[in-house]
């Protein structure tokens, strides 16, 4: 399928187009480098329109000249704590443009559209594994600006049976891409596996644990880290089987929580090095325990994740990092 990966030159959307490109599909990459990288673009080698999803002229464009099937939207904010100090911006980014890409692909006719949602959805929930029925109850604009394009998905498949949808929840994406080359470059990284491997390589002076209290097995916050090949896999299944009048709306985690403890110990275990481990008071806003209850994407989609063992995850991550000290800036 001729695929428009909006967002494609971040995190996600560049391990998602790789693995499109692999599996015989021709992805578009769509960005407009505000948190994406160029390099990715060239070490991946696909078209590429650098714009932005304001950019009506140019997103339509892109979606006819390209004679796209299918738009998989990444690109989007995505830091609980900026969205808390600028709402406006996150409800902009995050939804506006959303409305641009639907009203914009319903002029070209095109009528598949993948979403990547969130587990920050769910806030903090009352129970784990958290199962896709639970009570949505975002936390920050982040979380909320997620939930309202899936309210609008919600919408536009009422009064347009035609569209087929997906929008997928992650929980935590970590690790890079198995063959090494391309991995993960956030600017600031917030990320727990990033930030601990980042701290041992001495590029951060520590890495600081919010709360040791806990009602969790060791008392540090618990969630649900999913291989980003892992999460790229499941959209090409998303976007190969949504079917008129069944949209997908599911989660894509392991199954497996794991403590931040757990997670510094695992990355000890793959570098060989102590990390510098600073411990501090809880943060607000920090759900206690996140996990996904994996079910329905099984169902749906006939997916699971391949990596569920933290240190699988981590040494792809350690294989970037210590090669990538600053990045995407200096590779090779
Ligand atoms: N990283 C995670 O753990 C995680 C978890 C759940 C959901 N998500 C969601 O997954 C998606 C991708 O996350 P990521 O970590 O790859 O983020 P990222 O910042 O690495 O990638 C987002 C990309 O979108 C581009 N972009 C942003 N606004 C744009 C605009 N207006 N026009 C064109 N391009 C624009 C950026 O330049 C960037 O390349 C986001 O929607 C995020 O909310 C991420």
């Amino acid at each position: 399928m001729n695929v428009l990966v909006a967002g494609g030159a971040g995190y996600i959307g560049s391990h998602t187009v790789k693995r499109l490109k692999e599996a015989g599909h021709k992805p578009v990459i769509y960005d407009n480098l505000s948190r994406g990288h160029r390099e990715v673009i060239e070490i991946l080698d696909v078209p590429a329109v650098i714009a932005d999803l304001n950019d009506r002229t140019a997103l339509s464009e892109a979606l006819t000249d390209n004679r796209i099937d299918t738009v998989m939207h990444f690109a989007a904010y995505a830091y609980v704590g900026e969205s808390v100090d600028k709402p406006l911006m996150y409800y902009q980014n995050n939804v506006a443009t959303t409305l641009n890409v639907l009203e914009c692909m319903e002029e070209a006719g095109v009528e598949r559209f993948v979403f990547s949602s969130t587990c920050a959805i769910y806030g903090d929930p009352d129970k784990v594994p958290i199962t896709e029925d639970q009570k949505k109850a975002p936390v920050s604009p982040y979380g909320r600006s997620k939930l309202v394009v899936e309210w609008i998905l919600q919408d536009y498949l009422a009064a347009h049976p035609k569209f087929k949808c997906a929008a997928l929840r992650y929980f935590n994406a970590s690790g890079c891409a198995l063959d090494g080359t391309i991995g993960e470059d956030h600017d600031p990284e917030t990320h727990l596996i990033p930030v601990v491997l980042q701290s041992i390589l001495g590029l951060k002076p520590e890495i600081t644990v919010f709360g040791t209290d806990y009602p969790t097995k060791d008392g540090t916050n618990v969630r649900d880290y999913i291989h980003v090949e892992d999460l790229a896999d499941a959209h090409i299944l998303a976007m190969e089987k949504m079917t008129e009048g069944h949209p997908i709306f599911c989660n894509l985690g392991t199954g497996n929580g794991f403590s931040v403890k757990e997670i510094i110990l695992a990355a000890e275990k793959v570098t060989g090095k102590k990390a510098p481990v600073k411990y501090g008071p809880r943060r607000a806003g920090d759900a206690i325990a996140l996990f996904a209850n994996p079910t329905l994407a099984k169902t749906l989609l006939g997916w699971e994740a391949k990596h569920k063992d933290p240190e699988t995850i981590i040494q792809s991550a350690w294989n970037w990092f210590s090669k990538h000290q600053r990045g995407y800036a200096v590779s090779p």
